[in-house]
This record gives C-alpha cells, structure tokens and sequence, in this order.
C-alpha cells in the first residue's frame, strides 16, 4: 500500500519536513540515499502570495531527483492558502502538504501550524480550497491535539479526510508537549483503525532503523516519516532500503558535496559557513573528537577554511566506541531556533 494520491511511492521510508534543514541541498541528498519523499520545510502562503524573496528561495527543487516534489505550506486562511496552491503549482510542486502541528507562537497567533487543531471545519476548509485551486493532492501533518484535554485527532483525521486529502502524517504528541514527552505511537495505530484506507504517515521518535520497522509493524502506518535521526545521517534511508553504512571516507565526500551545494543555494558564502554550522555538528555526532571539531569550524568564516577542516576531521573520523561519550553532545535541535 504505497499509493499516494496519483503517486506509488518506491519504500514507505520519507523524511520528515524540517526548518532550516529541509533545504533543496539535503532534500536531494535524502532522496539519492533512498528517502522516498521529502517534502520541503514550512513555507509561508503569505510570503507566497507576496513573492517575498526568501519565501520565494524555499521553493527551488530539483526537478531530476525530487520525484515527488512536495511542499509544506502553512496559514490559516482558506482562501489564501488556495491562492498559495496556485502558486506553488506554477513554480513546479506536484504534492501539497499542509502544515498543522508547528507550535510556534509566531505561526499559531495566526491561526495556522498546530492552531488548526482547535478547528476542524477551518482546516478542512483549507484542504478543500488547495485541491481546488491547485488541482493538486494535498496531504496534512497534524499532532495528536492542542492539549491532554483536547486530544481530537480522530475528528481532525474525519475532516480532512472527508475533505479530500490525499495522507495524513501524525506526529502524537500534543501541541501543548511540544517536543517533550515521548511520542504516543498507540495514536497512530487508532487512526489507522478508523481510517484504514487514509494513506498514514506515523512520525515521532523514530531513533534507529529498527525503531522504523517497528513503527511500521506494531502501528499498521503505510509510512514512515523520519525527521531528527536524519539530521547529519541521511544514510539512515540507505540502511533501511538495504545498504550500509558510510565508511568515513564515504561520510566525508558526502558532506563535502553537502556543503558546496548549501554554499550554492545560500548564495552568500559567510551566510552559508555559518548556517552550514549546525550541519556539522549533526555529521560528527557520535564521532570520536567532534567536541573539538565543532569548537573549530565555529571560528571559520572562511569556505575553504571549512573545507579543508571538514577533510581534515571526516577522512578518518570513527564512531565513538563507547556511545556514552558522545551523549555531552546531545543534538541541537531547536524548532523555535530553526524558525528564527
Ligand atoms: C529542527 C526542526 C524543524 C522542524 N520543522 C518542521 C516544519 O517545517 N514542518 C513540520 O511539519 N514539522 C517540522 N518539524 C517537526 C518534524 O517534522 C517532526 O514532526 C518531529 O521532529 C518529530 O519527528 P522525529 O521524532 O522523527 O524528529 C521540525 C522539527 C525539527 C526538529
């Protein structure tokens, strides 16, 4: 069961929508190691309909390789988020997903992200106005509620799907948790109870490939949807299609290449270096003397500095033997941050 809307989709394994990760740059390395969606971050349908500049630049794809090219959008206006569909047609999107679980302040006093949950009929309304607009399959990412009170994933997943869409992707813990807690995967599998022929995306801690096919097994979900443990480790989609590792000389190519793409599609090189960052730190994870490499690439301003550090350190760089050692340097992984 790997149908979405008009697409098959090659594995059930995609990646989850990201900010300040998501970028065209990584979606296309995800995609190369066998991710089978990835849709892009958030986008604004208000920065859309603007034509703001930055908006705009979320929306470059590549066309070759992001064979579905999906893109997140988020607002709170039926209306304007058909208006956006359009838009986000005529610039190539083939998918449309609609962003309502972010948490963010900024997004949900706007009645948009997780905002949506606290009204059905609004979000359905939305669904309907993109399909309609568009003409495009439009999928949902929702959280299981707003609060422990108001846990009503089962009358959003009704509406939206009454409403046409074409998949729900679930992350089951409420806005409220934020990213606290742990993710309640018994959420996923009741919605696949009472909606079995609604495409499914389970989300949530997903840490290993282990833990995907277990979410798979133990939820019935048609996908699943991996955000944090693909930071820095895209080849988690080669190993849960059947390939390896990297060896160290295959990680440091790989974020070599990265980096040369992010520079590209940043555009301006300090920009780019230190938005790069973050990246590096998410690469040597785990990786003996990644404390002393990322205290050294956040004094580069320089690209080439970068480069040479970054063959400098990934040529050679192994696991740590001992996984404790490494967890002093726990993932940075902000959402509000990401948002800016
Ligand atoms: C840095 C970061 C940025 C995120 N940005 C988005 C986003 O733009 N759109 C979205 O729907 N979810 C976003 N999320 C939520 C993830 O898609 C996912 O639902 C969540 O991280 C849980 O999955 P995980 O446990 O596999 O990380 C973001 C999460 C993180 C960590």
């Amino acid at each position: 069961m790997l149908r979405l809307g008009p697409f098959t989709l090659a594995n059930p394994y995609v990646l989850a929508p990201m900010a300040g990760v998501s970028e065209m740059p990584y979606r296309v390395l995800a995609f190369r190691m066998g991710a089978a969606l990835c849709p892009t971050e958030l986008v604004s349908s208000q920065g859309l309909m603007r034509a703001n500049q930055r908006t705009l630049m979320y929306l470059r794809f590549d066309a070759q390789v992001e064979k579905p090219y999906s893109l997140q959008l988020y607002g709170g206006d039926p209306e304007a988020m058909g208006l956006a569909a359009s838009v986000g047609r005529s610039h190539g999107a083939q998918l449309l997903d609609i962003n309502m679980g972010c948490p963010v302040k900024k997004v949900t006093k706007n009645g948009a992200g997780s905002a949506l949950l606290s009204d059905p009929p609004r979000a359905a309304a939305i669904v309907r106005a993109m399909r309609e607009a568009s003409g495009l399959p439009v999928t949902c990412k929702i959280r299981s509620g707003w609060d422990a009170r108001s846990r009503n994933y089962l009358q959003m997943a009704e509406a939206l799907q009454e409403a046409g869409c074409a998949g729900l992707a679930i992350h089951p813990r409420t806005r409220e948790q934020g990213y606290s807690g742990s993710a309640d995967w018994s959420v996923i599998a009741d919605v696949k109870r009472h909606f079995p022929e609604l495409p499914l995306f389970g989300n949530g801690d997903v840490k290993s490939c282990e833990d995907a096919r277990r979410m798979l097994e133990t939820t019935g979900c048609d996908f699943v949807m991996i955000g944090r443990a693909a930071l820095g480790n895209p080849w988690i989609f080669r190993e849960l299609t059947g390939g390896e590792p990297p060896t160290p000389e295959e990680r440091c190519a790989l974020v070599l290449e990265h980096f040369h793409a992010h520079l590209a599609f940043v555009g301006d090189p300090l920009g780019a270096v230190r938005s790069f960052r973050r990246h590096l730190g998410w690469y040597a994870h785990g990786l003996v003397g990644a404390a002393v490499f990322r205290a050294r690439v956040n004094t580069l301003d320089a690209p080439e500095a970068v480069a040479d550090a970054v063959r400098a350190f990934f040529a050679t760089a192994d696991r740590a033997s001992n996984p404790g050692a490494a967890s002093e340097e726990e993932q940075d992984v902000d959402y509000r941050a990401a948002l800016g």
